[in-house]
Formats: structure tokens, C-alpha cells, sequence
């Protein structure tokens, strides 16, 4: 609901209300960002004139809390917006105007679906540019962006426009940005709050080194309790993200996309990309689920809201570039006999593509290795209850390729420059270059019934320079290239409606809020080791739901680390989130193909729940970590832990998201304990010595099977989220008793929980 009303605006979401007001010189002043109140009319102004500082008239922008800020008038923190005027003047004062209800969004943009929106109208103080600020009430979140408008009959320049800026009290403040890159996402890093810390990314996309999350928390907030201010953006280019604590402890959040130096002809506008602002007044878990609720309820296509996904088999740690035809069909039948729906042919499959340095941009079939090309090979898919997932990566094009040769002008940056994975990247900020890039990927769809591509990306930009513009125009290119992707993705997305786009680049190097109003779901990490994923996976759902994250089980030992996990733990991490398998099929034994069976058959018994469940996480500790998903009906959670400690107590566990007031059952999902875990400790119970790795070891190992008692007990919701209850009783070394599992490193089990 909003409520306009100059002396205070109210923007108020289900949980939290937002509010500010204009001074009598004319600025929109901050006032509150929190809890819903029963009333307004008394917030705080935390103000005192300052020594040093300068004046707006009565105002003081270096002590007042601010909606939107400019250098030049007096206030020392990180602007929101910076413009050369016509006189080359950067000096910029905006004052209020007027203000409106509108159902405004940001041209060729992502955004945000549905709530209310407020515009409010501020004119700068001596030329005709108006600064538009957009807001907007949607599910728990404030939305926020803007528009400059110059109206004043001559050029200006728009070197920053950030979408939100938040002015918090002064506090003592946690930030957590999430930091990584290749095959290492969405590590958190936690600093108290002091100075300036900045988020960013300067690579032309949202990337890996720093994602556009930020998270600030009071120092005493934890899991359920205190607040939480986040603030996410919806933009797939280099950002910039600051938090400031001015001399007088007052914070200040800016976020949007990275400064560029945007040539604004009178009579235009430039927008802002989108930024979506939190609070929970319930910890880190309540802004957890009110960022998850707005990506699945505001940010997800309302096709693909609820719609189940497939289980995908994906061709690439399995074959690698060295693809064929009856490769993939001996793939296509062992993915149908465990149960997946779709197999993806990953790169490697066009002309010329026998690594990875050529032929990107030559999106037409090899032949060679795929005879009938998609056309036959998904007719032969079919007839395995198999659909055809397709691989591409059309934003680039390899030095050696026809489209290089026919169209090297149409490359982003000079012929000589820092170059990414031996390849260029395809100028989209330019209308011809859409229309190819459109064209090859709507070929690929038209030529046969694909229902499913992954779309890669594997450099960052570099050399942002565009022979199409003049030198004056140089820097709004990389913002162009952002707009330029887009307006690709919105028409395959609008023109292959039935097609489930998954966003990739080097795994999760533009997973940003923004790809996924087009692509609904994603790559998170080229790293599918288990023990990494469950770090990954844990930096992602601080504001990715499980829907948004594409998770595959991999073969062990693994590609990117060498480590070997239990397949049981690849599953059940994986199994939080979009379920696939990603190894060579044809290689499992018939164990492990009965065990893959099994893992598939569980997870569609349960795919809303595990797709969809509402996430939980009660423990996180450096060894340990229970995550939950939960519907009204059942719930699962998966008990992880890294490296079992000998002569332990069990751990208490403490599950979330249940009715205080219904009884459950809690079973646990037992696995095989094999001799062979045991190693050369058999041969304290074993009559004969048994060498470990010996024939007879193995053979031991087939005869003597131990059951894993499973863990079954019934209890009240309030009993298991407040008391807890014992993870399995398991072997720590002091005895063996019959039952016990035994859990080695990187294991894990899963808990059921079904209302009674
Ligand atoms: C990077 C992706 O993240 C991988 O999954 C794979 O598709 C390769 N590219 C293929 O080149």
C-alpha cells in the first residue's frame, strides 16, 4: 500500500514499511525503513546542524538522510547521480515537483512484476533535467529506479545513475557481500561496517568475483532475530555497490549499475536498472524467504513460476568435445533406463568445434560427429521418452570462424585485446548483431523440437570499444552491450515461449537477478564437487531460491578438485535445488545405476517440495550443515557433515518451517554400510585377516552386509524446531554397535518429515 501525502509518502509491504518525506527546500528526506507501524506521524529525524558542513538554505545534506544524491551541494557521502550539465557544470541540486501513482518500468530493462509504484518528480535547481524516482511495493520488497529526464534543449551527460540509495541510522552494522570466482561463487564476506566498502564489478558483467547481494545486519542480528537490510539489483553489467559511514555514523547504501559516461540529447531519457531493497526484523532467515518469495513470485516469468522442471543428463563432464551421435544416443538410453527427461547436448556439437579455441559463431551441426543433425537425433530421443536439451553460446564468436571472417567488425573491443577463454565477444550493443544472434538461436529451435537451452558465456568484457559509435560515445557501450542482451533474450523468450532457457557463463558468472526475469534458472558453478557445492549452493540461497539453481551430480573422482564424495551426498545437495546428472552414465556399475534409479524416482516423487519447498537453514557451522525445504505438507532436510569428529556426541538438529502445532513423523533415509568402510578394522571381528584391497576383503565385503537403522520418531512441530532431535546414531570410533551408519567425510543423510 502506498499513502501519498508530502509531509510523509508510505510505501508499506506485507512485513515492512518505507517511508520519506520532502523538506520545505525541497529535498526527499529519508525517514524510516522497518517494521510496519501502526502509524507514521512521529518517526524520528536523528538531525543536528553540524560543524563544517555545508547548506542547502535550512538543509544540511551531509547530516540529513537522504532519498537520492548528487555531488556538488554539500554532501560528502557516495552519490547517487552524476551528470555534466550544458556548461559542463556537475554541481546538481534536485527539488521536488510533484508526484503521481504510475505503472512506469525501465525501458528495455528487466523488472520487477506487479505492486504499486510511486513516481516522484524532482526538477534540478537551474536547468530543465528532471530526475524521476521510481518506487515500488511488491510481495516484502521496495523496488527502486530512475529516470533522467533533459528537457532543457541542450546535451547533458550521464556519467552515474545508480537505481537506490539507502541512508540508515547511525547503528553498529554488519556488511556481507558474497565474493568468489570460477568454480568458486558466492562466498560470503562479512566485515563490520566502517568507511567505505564497496561492491562491484567492473568485467562488463554481474560475475563471480562479487555478486550484486549486500547485506547489512545489525552487529547482534543472527539466523532468526534482528534486522536486516539487503539490497540486490536487476542488472546483468558491471555494477558498483557502496556502503558509506559518514564522520557522523551514519550509513549510507548506494547500488546500481557501474558509472559509464552516457550522452543524453535534449528531449531524451535514461533509466536506471532496477534495485530491490529488504528488511526483516526476523534475521538473516526472514530476508532470506522474502528474497526468495519476490525472485519466484516478482522476478520468475509467470510461465515458468511453478512449472516443474526436468532432470536433465547433460553431455559435458561426460563427453567434452568429443561428442557423436551414437555417444549421445548411448547416453539418451542410459538417461531414459535411470529416468531423466532431458538430454543436453553441450558444446562441442557445431562445425569446426574441436576445442575450445574456434569455430564460436558457427551455430550450424557437425555432420561428422551429429549425421541428420538435431533433427534426427531428437526423433531418436523421443522414441526413448527423451527430450533434447541443446548447448550455445551465442554472444561470442571465435577468431577462427566463418562469422569472424564475414563479420570481423562486429567484435566488442579492438582486434588486439585482454582476450577470454581464445575468444571475442559479439558487439550487442549494435541492431544487426542482435538480429544474427536472435537468428542463429531461433534457427537451432526451429530446425527441430528443443525444449531446452543452456546459455553460456565464458569471457568477461574487456575492451568495451565499439567501432559503430564516435569517440564521444565510447562509454555507453558496455551498458549498450547489456541492453543489446536483453532485447535477444526477450524475443527468443517471447518467441519460443515452450523453451526452458537455463543462464550460464563459466557456470555462475552472471547468475544476477536480472537474467533471471528472462532465463528462469541457472548454471550456479562449473564446480559439481560435492564439498564445494555445499559451500556454493549455501553463498546462493542467501538470495536465490532452489528453483533458480541448476545442480548436477557429478563423477567422482571429481574434475575440478580430484576429491571422491559418496554418490548418496552428491544427490542429496544436489537435490536441493534443480536436479541433474552430469557424468558418463555408461560407466556406472549396475550398484550405482540401481542407486541414480532410486535417487530419480525420489526426487519426482517429491518435485514441488524440492523445487519449490520454502529453504531453510539451521545449522552452519565449518563442519556441519543442516539445510530444510518445506510445504505445508511435508518437509526434507539434508544433514551434511565434512569431516565426522571421532568419539561424539550426536549432533542436535533443529528443523524449520514446520506447524508448531501438527505432529510429525521424522525418518531418516538410511544408507549402505559397507564393509570396505571399515578398511582393515574388520580384522578385529573377522576370523580370517582380511587385507585391505584384497580379493577377499571384496568378497567379505558382498557377504557380510550391515543394515543402517533409520532414525523414526514422531513429535510435535514446536518440539522439533525448539528441542531438535538426534541425527542418526553413527560409528565415532568408541564402539560398533549393530545399526549404525557410518559416516565417513563429505557424508550426509536425509530426513523425511510428514505431518501426522
Ligand atoms: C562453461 C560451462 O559452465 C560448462 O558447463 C560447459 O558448458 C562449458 N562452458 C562448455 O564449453
Amino acid at each position: 500500500m502506498i499513502t501519498i501525502d508530502k509531509s510523509c509518502f508510505v510505501l508499506e509491504t506485507e512485513r515492512t514499511a518505507y517511508a520519506f518525506a520532502i523538506t520545505a527546500q525541497g529535498l526527499p528526506r529519508h525517514l524510516y525503513y522497518g517494521p510496519k507501524l501502526p502509524d507514521y506521524s512521529a518517526l524520528p529525524i536523528p538531525q543536528a546542524t553540524v560543524g563544517g558542513a555545508a547548506f542547502i538554505e535550512g538543509d544540511q545534506p551531509e547530516s540529513m538522510a537522504q532519498e537520492c544524491s548528487a555531488p556538488g551541494w554539500g554532501d560528502s557521502a557516495p552519490y547517487m547521480v552524476s551528470l555534466v550539465l550544458p556548461d559542463g557544470g556537475t554541481a546538481c541540486s534536485f527539488r521536488y515537483v510533484h508526484c503521481e501513482r504510475s505503472d512506469q518500468v525501465p525501458q528495455g530493462l528487466p523488472h520487477a512484476q506487479g505492486g504499486e509504484t510511486l513516481k516522484i518528480v524532482l526538477k534540478e535547481q537551474s536547468w530543465d533535467v528532471y530526475l524521476e524516482l521510481y518506487y515500488t511495493a511488491v510481495e516484502d520488497a521496495i523496488v527502486r529506479w530512475c529516470r533522467v529526464v533533459n528537457d532543457c534543449g541542450e546535451a547533458i551527460r550521464v556519467r552515474r545513475l545508480l537505481s537506490a540509495q539507502l541512508d540508515l541510522p547511525r547503528g553498529d552494522y554488519r556488511l556481507t557481500t558474497y565474493r568468489g570466482a570460477w568454480a568458486r561463487e558466492m562466498t560470503p564476506l562479512t566485515q563490520p561496517l566502517h568507511g567505505a566498502l564497496v561492491w562491484d564489478s567492473s568485467f562488463g558483467i554481474s560475475s563471480s568475483r562479487c555478486n550484486t547481494l549486500a547485506v547489512v545486519s545489525h552487529a547482534d542480528a543472527n539466523e532468526h532475530e534482528g534486522s536486516v537490510w539487503c539490497t540486490n539489483l536487476l542488472y546483468s553489467g558491471g555494477h558498483y555497490g557502496c556502503a558509506h559511514e559518514s564522520p557522523f555514523g551514519r550509513v549510507r547504501l548506494v547500488q546500481g549499475m557501474a558509472d559509464l559516461d552516457w550522452l543524453l540529447p535534449a528531449g531524451e531519457h535514461f533509466d536506471s536498472p532496477q534495485a530491490a531493497l529488504f528488511y526483516a526484523s526476523d534475521g538473516f532467515a526472514g530476508a532470506r524467504q522474502a528474497m526468495h518469495r519476490f525472485v519466484e513470485r516478482a522476478l520468475i516469468a509467470p510461465a515458468w513460476q511453478q512449472a516443474p522442471r526436468p532432470i536433465v543428463v547433460n553431455s559435458w563432464e561426460s563427453l567434452y568435445f568429443r561428442l557423436s551421435r551414437a555417444k549421445l544416443l548411448q547416453l539418451g538410453k542410459e538417461a531414459a533406463a535411470i529416468g531423466a527427461e532431458v538430454l543436453v547436448v553441450d558444446d562441442g556439437w557445431f562445425i569446426g568445434r574441436k576445442d575450445d579455441k574456434r569455430a564460436l559463431g558457427d551455430w550450424t551441426e557437425d555432420e561428422k560427429k551429429l549425421p541428420g543433425g538435431f533433427p534426427r537425433l531428437q526423433a531418436d530421443l523421443k522414441k526413448l521418452g527423451i527430450d533434447l536439451g541443446v548447448w550455445v553460446e551465442p554472444e561470442m564468436v571465435s577468431e577462427e570462424s566463418n562469422l569472424f571472417r564475414a563479420h570481423g567488425d562486429w567484435i566488442l573491443g579492438h582486434r588486439n585485446q585482454a582476450m577470454g577463454r581464445n575468444q571475442f565477444v559479439l558487439d550487442l550493443g549494435r541492431t544487426e548483431v542482435q538480429n544474427h544472434v536472435y537468428e542463429s538461436v531461433a534457427r537451432i529451435l526451429r530446425s527441430a523440437d528443443i525444449r531446452y537451452i543452456k546459455w553460456d558465456m565464458n569471457r568477461c568484457l574487456t575492451d568495451t570499444f565499439s567501432p559503430a559509435l564516435p569517440a564521444s560515445r565510447q562509454g555507453e557501450i558496455a551498458h549498450r552491450y547489456v541492453l543489446g542482451l536483453y532485447q535477444v533474450c526477450r524475443r527468443l523468450t517471447e518467441d519460443f515461449p515452450h523453451v526452458l532457457f537455463e543462464g550460464c557463463a563459466s557456470g555462475g558468472n552472471r547468475p544476477d537477478w536480472g537474467m533471471l526475469c528472462y532465463f528462469p534458472q541457472f548454471w550456479c558453478s562449473d564446480d559439481t564437487d560435492a564439498e564445494a557445492r555445499s559451500h556454493i549452493q549455501s553463498g546462493y540461497y542467501a538470495a536465490y531460491p532452489p528453483s533458480t539453481l541448476s545442480c548436477h551430480v557429478s563423477a567422482c573422482p571429481n574434475h575440478q578438485t580430484l576429491r571422491t564424495t559418496p554418490l548418496h551426498s552428491r544427490f542429496h545437495l544436489s537435490c536441493f535445488g534443480l536436479l541433474g546428472y552430469e557424468l558418463d552414465l555408461t560407466a556406472l556399475t549396475r550398484e550405482e545405476k540401481a542407486a541414480v534409479r532410486e535417487q530419480i524416482a525420489l526426487y519426482k516423487a517429491h518435485r514441488p517440495l524440492f523445487q519449490f519447498g520454502q529453504f531453510h537453514a539451521t545449522l552452519a557451522t565449518g563442519n556441519e550443515l543442516f539445510w530444510m525445504l518445506t510445504t505445508g505438507q511435508e518437509a526434507v532436510g539434508v544433514h551434511y557433515v565434512r569431516h565426522p569428529q571421532p568419539n561424539a556426541l550426536p549432533t542436535v538438529l533443529h528443523a524449520a518451517g514446520l506447524e508448531g502445532g501438527a505432529s510429525y513423523t521424522v525418518r531418516s533415509v538410511p544408507q549402505a554400510v559397507k564393509l570396505e568402510q571399515f578398511g582393515s578394522l574388520v580384522n578385529m571381528l573377522s576370523p580370517v585377516h582380511l587385507r585391505q584391497g584384497s580379493a577377499l576383503h571384496a568378497l567379505a565385503g558382498k557377504v557380510v552386509r550391515f543394515e543402517e537403522k533409520p532414525l523414526a520418531l514422531t513429535a510435535s512441530g514446536e518440539s522439533l524446531m525448539a528441542a531438535g532431535f538426534p541425527q542418526v546414531s553413527r560409528f565415532n570410533g568408541a564402539a560398533f554397535e549393530e545399526g549404525m551408519a557410518a559416516m565417513g567425510d563429505w557424508d550426509s543423510r536425509l530426513y523425511w518429515f510428514e505431518k501426522v
